[in-house]
């Protein structure tokens, strides 16, 4: 939907209404400085301290609005009537934006990401996140976007709006005293680089690694200043950034790792992983041989590792690598479930028809997912008195969790969240939405 100009409110999108005396502004930041931009930076302020964050100013300000356009982001604010964005606060945000989802096989699927969603403390619980959210699917639903994605501050606010926790992370803390020797082979070189040096690797590195991950969406433009320690002003945190990149023995650039030493009164002494991103299980296992090999180091601490497992068998001894937290990270919310099911690639044929409740709408009714040869022929499944039962009874936030295959059907049944009318069919679902490889989100949004 294009941008409205200042001061008028935007027409109302399909949903639900706002509660009364408030209006909705749509609009894009236009990349230029905060300055030139005034309703683009209050809104970005008004986000920052949605979330208790210090409100961005300066430098810092027209660095984040640069950023936001280029993600090519679209502010939805809440206001009082009358409210002139340019001058007054939003006091509901909401941020959308397409990006791109890995689902596995080398395919990807367009999303639309949610972001930025904050209500005032004056005008919470009132229904304008309801309002917010439900317009805008509604929205993407219309556009034709398969599905949409967020990562949330509490697991307990968006299943009501059919999103359902497909990827987890966690904290982990690998302990690199003596010698922490790998089980697998090492090949190639790793050497330190100076930061900068990853404004020319790191999106290509990132892109192909993502391209094999599923559940990763295509990184945001904040990804290069923060890699390359160029974040502006006091949002920074800025300098003593490290970054190793791994070559292959072909002298092609595979993985690389930025980490911050934790400074001498930390005890072990730690090494903080910001990002680490490898294209080949070669490139993963040189870069931690690397951390896990530096002088005076102690511990490596990596506080969005993938929940995958792979780093307790990295290492010959399992035990080094401690989990300290665990949590949800990317929320999906599938949108329209024939485009959503058919993007993705699947392990070995068969068939399970699903009976999928959505209060919205978007995703309701029976529906027949067959598979044949690796792909997917998804449509609606004979309904009504005579039809057979469905195989799955499920809500359209428990079919998202599994569209990935990280969440196994079978496990949401075991857990009472799908209801199973023929035997076997959770588990035969979930041999059908397999991940080819450990499903993950590399982005934070
Ligand atoms: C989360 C937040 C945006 C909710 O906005 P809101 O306008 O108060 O939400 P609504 O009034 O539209 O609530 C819609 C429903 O969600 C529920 N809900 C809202 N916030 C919730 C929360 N934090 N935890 C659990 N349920 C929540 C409401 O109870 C309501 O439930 P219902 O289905 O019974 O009607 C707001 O509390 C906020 O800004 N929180 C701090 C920032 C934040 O965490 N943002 C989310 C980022 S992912």
């Amino acid at each position: 939907m294009p941008p409205t100009e200042p001061g008028s409110p935007a027409p109302p999108a399909p949903g639900r209404p706002l509660p009364g005396g408030l209006v909705v502004h749509r609009f894009a930041p236009t990349g230029r400085p905060a300055a030139e931009d005034a309703r683009a930076a209050l809104f970005v302020r008004t986000v920052e301290r949605g979330f208790y964050e210090p409100e961005p100013t300066g430098e810092a300000l027209d660095q984040l609005l640069g950023h936001e356009h280029a993600d090519g982001r679209t502010y939805t604010g809440v206001y009082e009537a009358g409210a002139d964005p340019a001058v007054d606060r939003p006091v509901g945000t909401f941020a959308g934006f397409g990006k791109r989802l890995h689902v596995g096989g080398g395919r990807d699927v367009d999303a639309l990401l949610v972001s930025a969603v904050t209500v005032a403390p004056s005008h919470r619980r009132r229904g304008i996140l309801r309002a917010l959210m439900e317009s805008e699917l509604a929205l993407a639903a219309a556009a034709g976007t398969p599905l949409a994605a967020l990562t949330a501050s509490e697991a307990t606010i968006y299943r009501r709006f059919g999103f359902g926790a497909a990827t987890a992370l966690r904290r982990v803390e690998v302990d690199v005293r003596g010698d922490a020797a790998l089980a697998g082979p090492v090949s190639g070189t790793v050497r330190l680089v100076e930061p900068a040096e990853l404004a020319a690797i790191g999106p290509e590195v990132f892109e192909r690694t993502r391209r094999q991950v599923p559940g990763s969406v295509e990184r945001m433009a904040s990804y290069a200043a923060h890699e390359t320690d160029t974040v502006a002003g006091d949002r920074a945190g800025r300098g003593g950034l490290y970054a190793a990149v791994h070559h292959d023995d072909g002298g092609t650039p595979r993985g690389y790792v930025t980490y911050r030493f934790a400074g001498w009164d930390t005890e072990p002494a730690t090494v903080r992983v910001s990002q680490l991103y490898a294209s080949t299980a070669a490139g993963t296992r040189a870069l931690w041989a690397f951390l896990a090999s530096l002088d005076l180091v102690e511990r490596i601490a990596w506080r969005s590792a993938p929940d995958d497992g792979v780093l307790e068998h990295l290492f010959a001894d399992h035990r080094r690598v401690r989990t300290t937290h665990r949590e949800d990270h990317l929320w999906l919310r599938l949108l329209d479930v024939p485009a959503a099911l058919g993007a993705r690639p699947y392990a070995h044929d068969g068939e399970v028809t699903l009976r999928v409740h959505d209060r919205l709408g978007h995703a309701a009714g029976d529906w027949r997912l067959s598979v044949a040869g690796g792909a997917a022929a998804v449509g609606r499944a004979a309904a009504g008195a005579g039809a057979a039962a469905p195989d799955l009874e499920l809500d359209v936030a428990d079919l998202s969790a599994a569209y990935l295959g990280g969440v196994p059907a079978e496990v949401l049944r075991q857990a009472g969240r799908v209801a199973e009318h023929r035997r076997g069919a959770a588990a035969e679902l979930s041999g059908l939405l397999a991940p080819d490889r450990p499903v993950h989100c590399m982005t934070g949004f």
